[in-house]
């Protein structure tokens, strides 16, 4: 295979339109994302139809952005790398749509990416020296998985999430604290004027799978303190909820992972998906790994919450091992980790 491989990522599967151009899956050239979320704030949260209808309006505009800005022609490109799933249907749609439509044109290889193995590649992007095996905690607005990365693109689930993701959590603790949408950055934000110890939010165990994580009940226990306080008229500090709430996430996210590094013996551990960009949650598995001589990883802010470059990161290890798709391929709006 040539050196200088060029794969164009493209990624639709929720509320942000993104291209990117990355060689040899490790060096982003550009890093174009057309982000949706104001249109969507005023609901307080992503409307598929007005994604789907966004996403075409944007989808060439970003894409020639991100050849312009890598210096690259169409030409020059190896593989066409995109988001199949999971995701929602009608926004996936459209990059899967768009890059067949190029790939047919121009015969250029297309490649069919899993949302999660491209969170998780997002770790390639800057460190170099970051290769399989090792333990990686996707933390996103829809998952939340603790995933043994047993090669490039090979994974085995340890834990996942029974209920609301983590990211769903927080942006429903924002909703509810009043605070608007995406919460995630905001509920960090505010939690950095509060006390973390002011109020015991539960930590959820999950009996029959010791790493899989619920958050539903916290959300729960989180409304309900905030409803308690109105009802009896007391004042509620903002900052001390969002403080607490998000110590009781991070306590869970960094204890489950430590746990599963150390009985699955992982020496190297990485965290990705819009979460990770998280201060407290950095600072914590920082310490803890750490503390236990694990080398730990995670991508820039940009890189963590959704991207190109991380689709054609993941594309990258898709082509070099020859899983090339066809024109026959499809959005997968529920698509399993491990079904590729
Ligand atoms: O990975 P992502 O962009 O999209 C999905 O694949 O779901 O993640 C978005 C999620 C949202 O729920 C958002 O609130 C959360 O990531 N998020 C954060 C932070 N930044 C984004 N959660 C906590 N702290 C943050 N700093
Ligand atoms: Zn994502």
């Amino acid at each position: 295979m040539k050196s200088d491989i060029l794969i164009l990522g493209i990624e639709t599967s929720c509320d942000e339109t993104a291209a990117s151009v990355v060689r040899d899956g490790r060096e982003a050239l550009s890093n174009v994302i057309s982000s949706q979320i104001e249109l969507h704030t005023v609901y307080g949260g992503v409307v598929p139809e007005i994604a789907s209808r966004k996403h075409i309006e944007k989808i060439n505009q970003v894409i020639e952005q991100a050849l312009l800005e890598a210096g690259v022609a169409l030409g020059d490109l190896d593989a066409i790398a995109v988001t199949y799933g999971p995701g929602l249907v009608g926004a996936l749609l459209v990059g899967v749509s768009e890059a067949k439509a190029i790939s047919f044109a121009s015969g250029i290889p297309l490649v069919g990416v899993h949302h999660i193995s491209g969170h998780i590649s997002a770790n390639y992007l800057e460190h170099r020296e970051l290769a399989p095996p090792f333990l990686c905690l996707v933390a996103s607005g829809g998952h939340s998985h603790l995933v043994a990365v047993k090669d490039y693109g090979v994974y085995d689930i340890i834990g996942r999430t029974r209920d609301d993701a983590a990211g769903e959590a927080f942006d429903k603790v924002a909703r509810a604290i009043g605070l608007g949408y995406p919460g995630g950055p905001k509920i960090d934000r505010l939690a950095g004027q509060g006390n973390p110890e002011a109020i015991p939010f539960p930590r959820a165990k999950v009996n029959e799978n010791a790493y899989d994580f619920s958050f539903s009940g916290l959300k729960s226990a989180v409304l309900n303190y905030l409803n308690a306080c109105r009802m009896k008229g007391e004042a509620v500090n903002e900052a001390d909820v969002a403080a607490s709430f998000q110590r009781a996430v991070v306590d869970v996210l960094t204890e489950h992972s430590l746990r599963a590094a150390e009985e699955y013996g992982y020496d190297t551990f990485a965290i990705a998906g819009g979460v990770a960009s998280n201060s407290a949650l950095r600072a914590a598995l920082a310490e803890e790994c750490g503390r236990k001589g694990i080398r730990f990883y995670y991508p820039s802010p940009v890189y963590c919450t959704d991207n190109a470059a991380m689709i054609a990161a993941a594309g990258y290890y898709e082509f070099r091992r020859g899983a090339v798709s066809g024109l026959d391929l499809n959005a997968v709006p529920n698509l399993k980790l491990g079904d590729t």
